[in-house]
């Protein structure tokens, strides 16, 4: 096991009617810019509650942070709250109304800077408080430093980091109204955030293992329930937890991780708009084909513990738990294939050059290149 250091401050506020919490949550004292995406709140009683909480406080809104947020929106929010002198952040939305509120957070802190220069340092050190009330369980943006910004201009997308959030709220019952593509789509991307901190090397660290494992298994479980029944409380307050500890850091402590899927399927989103989970759902099997000999050790253990596949020859296992995979994301209803969401060559050979240009070499053994971002792609058309 690597040395690390563990540390996530951000309380987590959990369950039913939690959203009141807020009254007491964040001080009276303090001038609150409160940012939603495109009005899913408003349709579902979350906007009503947020306001019922925070009636005794002062505070502004900022509608429209949409899918993917883009550097354009945010700069719209950072002049309203620099306007008003907003000295904390509620997010109330999915993943990218948090991001996008944390990148808000920032450029607060930071009046010297423009937006798009934050994101590209990688990282802020300096963010105003801010806190979330989470409609979508996916990002796990919600426990952690992370966002995703997006540039319209230049169809650009990549990550920064800043400080945690003071707090989160997670109501499953904000859940319930979720439209079933966004439920898929966020079940693919907790999914592949667990196997880009696991399918890696074995033998690194066991309760990492199980506890990666322990997670995808209850996806497999829990995904046929919530199509059956999206209104059952206890199986998507289990969606909504295993989205939070799937990318909070509890399951990375000590061991190496890969990122390549989710770098090669933000240039899918940038590029193609495919939403965040699609992108990963078409990308993830490609990347298991493609590294199949140096991750060969983890697809074993993968497909034995996760999905029972005991006999036959290696190469048999290990195809039978890519094909499983593949399996998982199409009973989601998901695509698995580029040439289902109509992306070809032309694409592959703009994201291997941009790889190329940028000098990346990504993933656990980082020798993700262009080259072999490109030879992943082809093996998902
Ligand atoms: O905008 P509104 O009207 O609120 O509607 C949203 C949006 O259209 C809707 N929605 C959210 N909660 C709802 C709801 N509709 C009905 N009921 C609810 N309870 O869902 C749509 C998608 O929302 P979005 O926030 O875009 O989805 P998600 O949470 O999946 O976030 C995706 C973004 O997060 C980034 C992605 O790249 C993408 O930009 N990621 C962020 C990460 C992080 N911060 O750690 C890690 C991830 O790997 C990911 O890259
Ligand atoms: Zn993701």
């Amino acid at each position: 096991m690597n040395n690390f250091v563990f540390q996530n401050p951000t309380k987590l506020v959990f369950g039913k009617g939690e959203i009141a919490q807020l009254a007491t949550l964040i001080p009276e004292e303090k001038k609150i810019l409160v940012t939603f995406g495109g009005g899913s709140v408003k349709r579902n009683g979350v906007y009503d509650q947020v306001v019922q909480a925070l009636k005794n406080h002062k505070f502004i809104e900022f509608w429209g942070i949409e899918p993917n947020p883009e550097v354009e929106t945010i700069r719209k929010a950072v002049a309203l709250g620099t306007e008003h002198q907003v000295d904390f952040v509620l997010a109330v939305g999915g993943g990218s109304v948090l991001d996008g509120s944390k990148l808000i957070a920032s450029a607060l802190a930071n009046p010297d800077k423009d937006p798009w220069s934050i994101v590209l340092g990688r990282y802020s050190e300096t963010a105003i408080p801010y806190a979330s009330v989470m409609t979508l369980p996916a990002t796990g943006s919600e426990m952690n430093a992370g966002a995703v910004i997006s540039r319209r201009e230049t169809k650009e997308k990549y990550a920064f980091y800043t400080n945690y959030p003071i707090f989160s709220i997670l109501d499953p019952e904000v859940t319930f109204s979720l439209p079933a593509f966004q439920v898929a789509c966020g079940i693919a991307d907790i999914f592949v955030h667990i196997t880009e901190q696991y399918m890696t090397a074995p033998g690194q660290s066991r309760p990492m293992d199980r506890w990666a494992e322990g997670l995808l298994l209850t996806l497999l479980e829990i995904a046929p329930k919530i199509k059956e029944n999206q209104n059952d409380y206890d199986v998507m307050a289990d969606y909504m937890l295993t989205a939070t500890l799937g990318l909070n850091g509890m399951i990375s402590m000590g061991v190496s991780q890969d990122w390549c899927t989710h770098m090669i399927g933000h240039e899918l989103t940038a590029l193609h708009g495919v939403t965040h989970g699609a992108s990963l759902a078409i990308v993830y099997p490609g990347t298991l084909r493609t590294l199949k000999e140096q991750k060969k050790g983890k697809i074993l253990q993968y497909g034995e513990r996760v999905f029972g596949i005991t006999s036959g020859s290696e190469d048999e296992r290990i195809e039978a738990a890519i094909a499983k995979t593949e399996e998982f994301f199409r009973s989601l209803g998901l695509a698995t294939r580029l040439s289902e969401v109509n992306i070809g060559d032309e694409t592959i050979n703009l994201i291997a050059e941009r790889f190329n240009t940028a000098g990346l070499a990504i993933g656990e053994q980082l020798n993700v290149t262009g080259d072999v971002a490109k030879q992943i792609l082809l093996n998902c058309k």
